[in-house]
């Protein structure tokens, strides 16, 4: 691997990147609760509703995206929670378990302090330990689970809850 991995922030022209890598994680049915991916309008769409205080960070090595990690607020609509963030973090299969999803953290952690947030929250599948150790390596510490949350092709999972305070 000679060019370095390179981050930047997404803008609504990154959509069809973004959507591949849905793609293939709707795709592999057990990491994500998306088991369907997003159209190329609905990704557009999210990419240019995001708030100042929101981001998308991308993972690029020789010019593609190969992964990325988002921070939302929880809830747009509740000023109460203003100070709670949530974050998803994707990454293709064969740049997985190579530092990609820590050097989005940076990023993120970075944007998340300097944009007032005081704490972020997931959720995490019960079936893909991987992500949660990842998450736990982050920092995030699992407080609580949604039983049978997810239901794909009949078949049920739970959601872990962690969180994180900044
Ligand atoms: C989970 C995911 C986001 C992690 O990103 P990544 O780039 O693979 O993770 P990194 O290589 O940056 O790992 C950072 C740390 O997380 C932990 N970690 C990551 N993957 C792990 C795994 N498979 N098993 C155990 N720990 C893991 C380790 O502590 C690791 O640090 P180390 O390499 O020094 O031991 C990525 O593997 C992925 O996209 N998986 C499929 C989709 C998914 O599960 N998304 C999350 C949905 S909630």
């Amino acid at each position: 691997m000679s060019d370095p991995i390179t981050i930047r922030r997404a803008t609504p022209a990154d959509a069809a990147s973004i959507g591949a890598i849905w793609q293939v994680i709707a795709a592999e049915k057990i990491y994500s609760a998306i088991d369907c991916p997003f159209t190329l309008e609905q990704e557009r769409a999210y990419l240019a509703a995001l708030a100042d205080r929101e981001a998308v960070f991308l993972a690029e090595y020789a010019g593609r995206v190969i992964g990325f990690q988002s921070l939302d607020l929880w809830a747009r609509v509740i000023r109460a929670m203003d100070h709670v963030g949530t974050v998803g973090t994707e990454i293709l299969p064969d740049w997985r378990g190579r530092g990609i999803g820590a050097q989005l953290a940076a990023h993120t952690l970075a944007f998340a302090r300097a944009h007032g947030y005081e704490k972020l929250v997931i959720f995490v599948r019960a079936s893909n330990p991987n992500a949660q150790a990842f998450y736990r390596a982050l920092g995030f510490q699992e407080c609580g689970c949604f039983a049978r949350q997810v239901k794909i092709d009949g078949r049920y999972d739970d959601e872990i809850l962690m969180e994180k305070f900044l």
